[in-house]
């Protein structure tokens, strides 16, 4: 049976209810493409075969892998430049001149994909910053993703991957080559833990960040769901910490947060 305009409603609405993620109603075909494969290794005839059995509510695994076939996954070493040359230059040196007597450091790459965001961050740190190496220095990679996540733990990227945003000299210093991959070598990777969270359930308790980077997520969810996801990320963040959002994200309550605008890009705090 082809499937139908219900059925692509139901595929949305379950989608939001499990990722926040808003669809674009008038394009079914995104569907289509994405779980192409999916139905194909679960043998199913088509998204109305796919839609009966998601109803069925039987298969949690089932659940995760089409949540997960609908997120898109984008992203790439030292992503758009400008955030991290304002980390560099400015709010980490600021960062770890105001925490001299507790010497650690704690970060949040929220919505970390494959994990190049935390690892760029990580050379960064030890690259620029060497008198902190005695520090502790944890940096946490979360991502709604179960692959993605054992992809970022993995420590492991492609050529094509390693293209991308990635300088030589950084490469040659923190990657160890394997046949066609290049891994993470162990000391960076040391610094570096990842998780699978959904955004948009509550943070756990006395989770608390210096830094938090959540970009190119937040133009996935409704209004309501930012609103509420950036509460929580400023429960989460230490008062004199720093939240560094996506070239074209904002944060919906400026009472909340205090942007601060350097020539490239934007950063808030806390209020
Ligand atoms: C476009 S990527 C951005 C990756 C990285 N932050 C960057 O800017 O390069 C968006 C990521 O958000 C994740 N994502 C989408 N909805 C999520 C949710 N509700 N909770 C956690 N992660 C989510 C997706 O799995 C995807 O890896």
């Amino acid at each position: 049976m082809p499937s139908t305009e219900t059925d692509y409603s139901f595929l949305r609405k379950f989608i939001q209810s499990r990722s926040e993620n808003i669809l674009d109603p008038s394009r079914n075909d995104i569907f289509d493409a994405r779980l192409y494969r999916l139905l194909q290794v679960h043998g199913m005839s088509g998204i109305d075969d796919l839609v009966r059995r998601l109803r069925l509510a039987a298969d949690p695994m089932l659940d995760q892998a089409v949540v997960e076939a609908m997120t898109i996954n984008e992203t790439s070493f030292f992503r758009d430049q400008a955030p991290f040359e304002l980390l560099r230059n400015e709010l980490l040196p600021r960062l770890i001149e105001r925490r001299g007597l507790q010497r650690s450091l704690r970060f949040w790459s929220a919505a970390c994909s494959s994990g190049q965001e935390a690892y760029s961050l990580a050379m960064l740190i030890r690259y620029h910053f060497p008198q902190i190496a005695e520090w502790k220095i944890e940096i946490v990679g979360t991502d709604i993703h179960a692959d993605m996540i054992r992809r970022a733990q993995s420590g492991r990227y492609q050529r094509m991957e390693i293209n991308r945003g990635l300088p030589a000299r950084l490469l040659l210093k923190y990657f160890t080559r394997d046949d066609d991959e290049w891994e993470v070598t162990p000391e960076l990777r040391s610094l570096c833990h990842f998780q699978q969270r959904n955004l948009s359930h509550t943070l756990p308790a006395l989770d608390v960040y210096d830094g938090i980077l959540m970009r190119n997520v937040l133009f996935y969810f409704s209004d309501a769901t930012r609103k509420r996801v950036l509460q929580n990320v400023h429960v989460a963040l230490q008062s004199d910490g720093f939240l560094i959002l996506g070239s074209s994200e904002q944060p919906a309550q400026l009472d909340l947060w205090q942007p601060a605008l350097d020539d490239k890009t934007c950063y808030y705090s806390p209020r």
